[in-house]
């Protein structure tokens, strides 16, 4: 909190004295809880572009600078220097762990990686050419009803341990998902194994044969789940706080995260990138084509994998996904006319005025696909990725607002435009 306060005066002559609070980084908010007794007005904020939602104390983004940090630490170090599973230990707990706190909390979420074999029977259930996502989010919606021994919200232990199954269990569920889709057998968890080489393990094995994990392909999803961990309050993490602000159970809380995030403005937007840029290279359609279409009002085509709420000069995550592309595609081979298309248009892109003036650069979603389809991930299977990466994220702020003495449930106002009072016909 800081000493300064905002004057806020009404129409009527009544007047409110708010208090402006402050963080560790970021512009300072002006609290408007007390605003409504002293003056009788709302605010109005649609995309609540200019409201803070809540204090949280795990991301930071300034989106001016392309800073983003995981609880103080900047993306770029960890994305050098850590691994996925030191990145959730940081974000579920706020501080890097020991070796030891490393180790048992690797060995938990190891223990916790199958799955009540009714979950196998669930999925495999769904039709086969379902939409993963539409598996993923029935399947994350269930798993509340399989694992009741944990769902006390209020208890935090039960909560540790909710976190810990999400976290261990999400990419068994994504891999028996593309299992399915492939119509081949589930392929168990090994417990020898990373936690991204198990995953490569379920993704692409068969039981009749032996299977290596690829250090190169280890390394560039370790990146790629690093990248997506968390990211404040996007939409769905948003979703994740306003579900759980309820008291909804946890499994059902990230289901409603996985559901917003599928949508293509959010996470599925890597999946429309690929759409979009095989369109270019196979269909005939031009960059430049593509280029006028995005930048046409009166046509609802956007160039997907451009733009940001927050990021007003460029995705730090973006620009780590563009290198990587270059070392894998050099190290694995993959689609090389796909990645120097991309780069063409972002090149374009960044001589336009229209793309300039409105500082709209590439996010992470446009360079992230051309890894995982070298990788061997269809393209289907894009925000599956993104959800398994960012679950350790909307968990870590699902506990953070039941610890927090100021959450409440999320109720927002309205302006209501519908009919004044009216009598139902006599
Ligand atoms: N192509 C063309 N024009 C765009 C684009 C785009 N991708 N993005 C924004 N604009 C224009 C928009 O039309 C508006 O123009 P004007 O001022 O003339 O009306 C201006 O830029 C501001 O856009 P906005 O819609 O007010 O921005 P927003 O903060 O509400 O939306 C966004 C952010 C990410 C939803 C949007 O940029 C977008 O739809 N991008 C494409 C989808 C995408 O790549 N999403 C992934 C986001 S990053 C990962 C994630 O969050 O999951």
């Amino acid at each position: 909190m800081t000493d300064r306060t905002a004057k806020l005066t009404s129409h009527d002559g009544s007047s409110a004295d708010l208090t402006v609070l402050s963080g560790t980084h970021g512009p300072d908010c002006v609290d408007v809880r007390g605003m409504n007794k002293s003056t009788g007005l709302f605010t109005y904020d649609p995309g609540f572009a200019t409201t803070a939602s809540c204090k949280s104390s795990i991301t930071f983004i300034d989106g001016g600078e392309g800073i983003l940090l995981y609880r103080g630490y900047p993306i770029e170090q960890l994305a050098e220097r850590s691994t996925y599973l030191e990145v959730c230990y940081l974000l579920m707990y706020g501080e890097l762990p020991t070796p030891e706190q490393s180790e048992s909390f690797n060995s938990i979420i190891t223990q916790h990686t199958m799955v009540h074999e009714n979950v196998r029977n669930f999925i495999a259930g769904f039709r086969y050419d379902a939409h993963p996502m539409a598996m993923l989010v029935g399947t994350v919606g269930a798993l509340s009803s399989f694992y009741h021994d944990s769902l006390d919200i209020n208890n935090p232990k039960h909560r540790e341990i909710s976190a810990h199954r999400l976290i261990a269990k999400m990419p068994t569920i994504a891999s028996y998902i593309h299992k399915h889709s492939l119509g081949q057998p589930f392929m168990y968890p090994q417990n020898e194994l990373s936690y991204v080489e198990n995953f490569t393990q379920m993704m692409f094995a068969v039981p009749a044969e032996n299977f290596t994990p690829n250090p190169t392909a280890v390394k560039a999803l370790e990146l790629i789940l690093i990248l997506h961990a968390d990211h404040e309050q996007n939409a769905s993490t948003s979703t994740v706080r306003l579900a759980g602000s309820s008291g909804a159970n946890p499994f059902a809380s990230i289901a409603a995260g996985v559901a917003s995030l599928w949508g293509p403005a959010h996470g599925g937007a890597n999946e429309a990138v690929m759409n979009m840029l095989d369109d270019i290279l196979h269909s005939g359609e031009t960059i430049e084509r593509t280029i006028e279409r995005a930048k046409d009002k009166n046509d609802p085509f956007r160039l997907m994998g451009f733009g940001h709420r927050v990021y007003k000069n460029f995705d730090p995550r973006a620009t780590l996904i563009q290198k990587m592309c270059h070392d894998l595609l050099d190290e694995l081979g993959g689609d090389q006319p796909l990645f120097e298309l991309a780069m063409e248009l972002e090149k374009a892109t960044l001589a336009d005025p229209y793309f300039i003036e409105r500082k709209l650069y590439p996010n992470v979603d446009f360079y992230s696909g051309i890894i995982l389809r070298a990788l061997g991930i269809p393209m289907s299977m894009f925000t599956v990725m993104f959800a398994m990466a960012r679950t350790v994220g909307w968990i870590s702020h699902w506990i953070e607002s039941h610890e927090d003495p100021e959450g409440r449930i999320g109720r927002p106002q309205q302006i209501y435009t519908g009919p004044a009072r009216r009598d139902y016909p006599a």
